[in-house]
């Protein structure tokens, strides 16, 4: 039997589209809703409690939208709260940390890993858990930079302004001596060129936790039984296709900056405002 209900994916920003379009890649039959919450962008330095609550309230409106599956596509939102949202809603959430961690486990050869994140992923520990439950054995270094998604949201990942910002972190990663860095956000990966060019000949494997999470997204999918049957859109392929975008803030900037990381048209993204929980609460629903 064929499930057409669409699969939601949520971030901050446009990092999650990282995600998306992987998962647009494994799954092209798959109709897929997009929320990007820029009205709180950045969600890295907030409070746990804080991204809980939009994290919550974003989840909430994608099941009111009849989603059969959410993936948070934020490590930050992930870390906050993956554990509660499984335990308040019904259908499955995918997070992105534990793919990444795995992926990073099964890497490492020195069993130096390192993990560049924002402040409120850092802070929950999430990574370090993850990584040591793959692999108790495993060193994990944790490491922060400033301003990294604001560089990759204003469209500068592949400048010198990012280059600057990558570089002491970077060295720091290097001076550890780590063979393997995870990308613990998920506007990190559009910052491969910047990352190949300080890199350089260094050997370390650089992990992100799009394809890993998609791959995890397909087979829930599948064991579940809720799979969308049927013909790919002609361009599949493309963030267009059966891609319904939702913001809640600035629309105009968010197509901007998605159409120019992914080189491609994307769909006018809809303005919406997720119901903040104590008012759902007062209102009975
Ligand atoms: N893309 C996000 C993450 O994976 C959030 C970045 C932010 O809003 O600070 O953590």
């Amino acid at each position: 039997m064929s499930d057409s209900r669409p699969i939601g994916v949520f971030d901050s920003g446009v990092g999650g589209l990282t995600v998306l379009r992987e998962i647009r890649h494994q799954m092209p039959a798959e109709a897929l809703i997009y929320v990007a919450d820029l009205e709180h962008f950045p969600y890295g330095p907030r409070s746990q409690t804080e991204v809980r609550g939009l994290a919550l309230d974003i989840i909430a409106m994608l099941t009111a939208m009849e989603t059969k599956l959410v993936v948070i596509a934020c490590n930050t939102a992930t870390a906050a709260a993956l554990h509660i949202a499984r335990e308040r809603f019904d259908i499955p959430v995918v997070g992105v940390i534990a793919p990444g961690a795995q992926a990073a486990a099964a890497a490492t050869r020195n069993g130096r890993v390192a993990v560049l994140s924002t402040e409120g992923t850092r802070a929950s520990g999430e990574y370090v858990h993850a990584i040591k439950e793959a692999n108790p054995g495993i060193a994990v270094l944790s490491e922060v930079a400033a301003d990294l998604v604001e560089i990759v949201e204003d469209g500068d990942a592949d400048t010198p302004r990012a280059d600057a910002a990558l570089a002491p972190v970077l060295n720091r990663i290097f001076d550890w001596r780590a063979d393997t860095l995870v990308l613990g956000c998920t506007h990190y990966p559009l910052l491969r060129p910047a990352l190949r060019r300080l890199i350089g000949t260094r050997r370390v494997c650089v992990v992100d936790s799009a394809d890993t999470t998609a791959a995890r997204v397909k087979r829930i999918v599948a064991v579940n039984r809720i799979g969308a049957e049927g013909a790919p859109a002609p361009d599949s392929e493309t963030l267009a296709a059966r891609t319904e975008m939702l913001v809640t803030a600035t629309p105009g900037r968010f197509r901007t900056s998605a159409a120019r990381i992914f080189d491609e048209p994307v769909t006018e993204p809809r303005l919406v405002r997720p119901v903040p929980r104590a008012i759902r609460v007062a209102a009975g629903s």
